[in-house]
């Protein structure tokens, strides 16, 4: 088989390369070793950004967004028990629009089909080859049966666990890493949300989150130890921690139900660098991850992703290659601050087990300043939004 860009990954980074470089007449296949329906089983968070919406209607598929997605001006800081509205609208002009990441995934599967372009779903022991030449080649098995992929460039959408990061060389990539010492307790329920915006708490007994994926769907957080187990919170015991964590009113207005889903997720922040290698680019978690709590991992995969995009447009359209050339150091630009935001809002919002005295005071400055300031509340604000790409 041969094409152009072979894309290992078919989450949103690698769904999204495929159906820009398709709209750019770019040939492109799709690997992805596990099936459909288990890629649109990941729930995750979806905090969509003016550049990701910006990007998704380029790939014309932002349709459903438009129409489903709930805009945001704001969101609730919730200290001590009292609420503090972050007002993005009017800090920034700007605002984000709430639509779960399912079905961002959906949208851009339903626009791959459109394509006739070639999607592998349950693709096993993918390899990458030759990235250093100009003939790069990716193998894969299918249905017990050996195939290989010639293409001019392999984009590595493929995840934190993926096999084209950890197929380069140690010698040749540099990792960075912040693993923190408590996971996140996520609940789905079909129940009403208790605001009409995200409320990030702070609270002695751990950080906690509401959050929506639509006006009847609430999606719930609580921090919680890594020795904690899922099946240890049974609902009824993570609705008892949750109204422990609310404010009185968001108390007055929770409704609980069953839970749709629930499972425990460990936080780290992580950076590998560079992530372009000869022909093989890195894009999306394959090449970073950030703690949920700034919102950022889509919208860094959309960033990485149009700047790849781009640079492989301007090579087959101009014979230009200084958009590759540029492409690492580019993405690491965007990439690096959105790290440094999610990690200050991480250390800004959870109890760490191990802090001293001293940094919880500071801490707590922290929270005083931002809710006491315009200008911190802006830096919050126009970080939240999405920083240009
Ligand atoms: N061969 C083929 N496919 C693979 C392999 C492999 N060896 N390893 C992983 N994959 C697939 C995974 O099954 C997954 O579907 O690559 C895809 C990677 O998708 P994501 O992990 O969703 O990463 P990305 O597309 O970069 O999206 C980033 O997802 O994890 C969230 O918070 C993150 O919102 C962000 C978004
Ligand atoms: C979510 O809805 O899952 C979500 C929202 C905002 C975050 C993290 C997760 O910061």
């Amino acid at each position: 088989m041969r094409t152009q860009v072979a894309i290992v990954g078919a989450g949103p980074a690698g769904l999204l390369l495929g159906q820009l470089l398709h709209k750019s007449g770019i040939d492109n296949v799709i690997l992805e070793r596990q099936t459909a329906d288990y890629v649109l089983g990941r729930i995750r968070a979806g905090i969509i950004e003016q550049g990701t919406m910006a990007l998704l209607d380029t790939a014309c598929v932002g349709a459903r967004l438009h129409q489903e997605g709930l805009a945001h001006d704001g969101t609730q800081i919730c200290v001590g028990g009292t609420r503090h509205r972050i007002d993005f609208r009017a800090l920034t002009g700007k605002n984000v629009v709430v639509y779960g990441q399912t079905e961002i995934t959906r949208d851009l599967m339903d626009a791959r089909r459109a394509t006739q372009r070639t999607t592998i779903y349950e693709a096993t022991d993918v390899s990458v080859h030759d990235w250093s030449s100009e003939r790069p080649c990716v193998r894969f098995r299918q249905h017990g049966k050996e195939h290989e992929i010639f293409c001019d460039f392999v984009a590595g959408c493929d995840g934190y666990h993926g096999v084209c990061r950890q197929s380069v060389p140690p010698e040749a990539i540099r990792e960075f890493e912040r693993v923190y010492p408590f996971g996140w307790l996520g609940l789905l329920s079909d129940t009403p949300p208790v605001s009409e915006e995200l409320i990030y708490i702070h609270h002695a007994r751990g950080f906690s989150l509401c959050s929506m994926r639509s006006t009847t769907r609430s999606r719930y957080y609580l921090q919680c130890s890594l020795a904690e187990h899922a099946e240890e919170w049974p609902d009824a015991r993570f609705w008892s921690e949750l109204r422990l964590r609310l404010d009185v009113a968001a108390n007055d207005r929770l409704v609980t139900g069953p839970s749709l889903e629930k499972s425990i997720a460990p936080l780290r922040s992580f950076v590998a660098e560079p992530m372009r290698f000869g022909r093989l680019f890195l894009a999306g978690d394959a090449a970073h991850i950030v703690p949920p709590t700034g919102a950022k991992g889509l919208n860094l995969a959309a960033s990485d992703v149009n700047y790849l995009w781009l640079a492989l447009v301007e090579y087959y359209q101009d014979k230009s290659v200084s958009g590759l050339d540029d492409y690492s150091a580019r993405a690491l630009a965007r990439v690096w601050k959105a790290e440094r935001f999610s990690w200050w809002m991480t250390n800004l919002l959870h109890v760490f087990p191990d802090s001293s005295g001293f940094d919880r005071k500071v801490q707590l400055a922290e929270l005083d300043y931002l809710l006491n300031s315009q200008a911190a509340a802006a830096a919050l604000a126009e970080n939240y939004v999405g920083l240009p790409f």
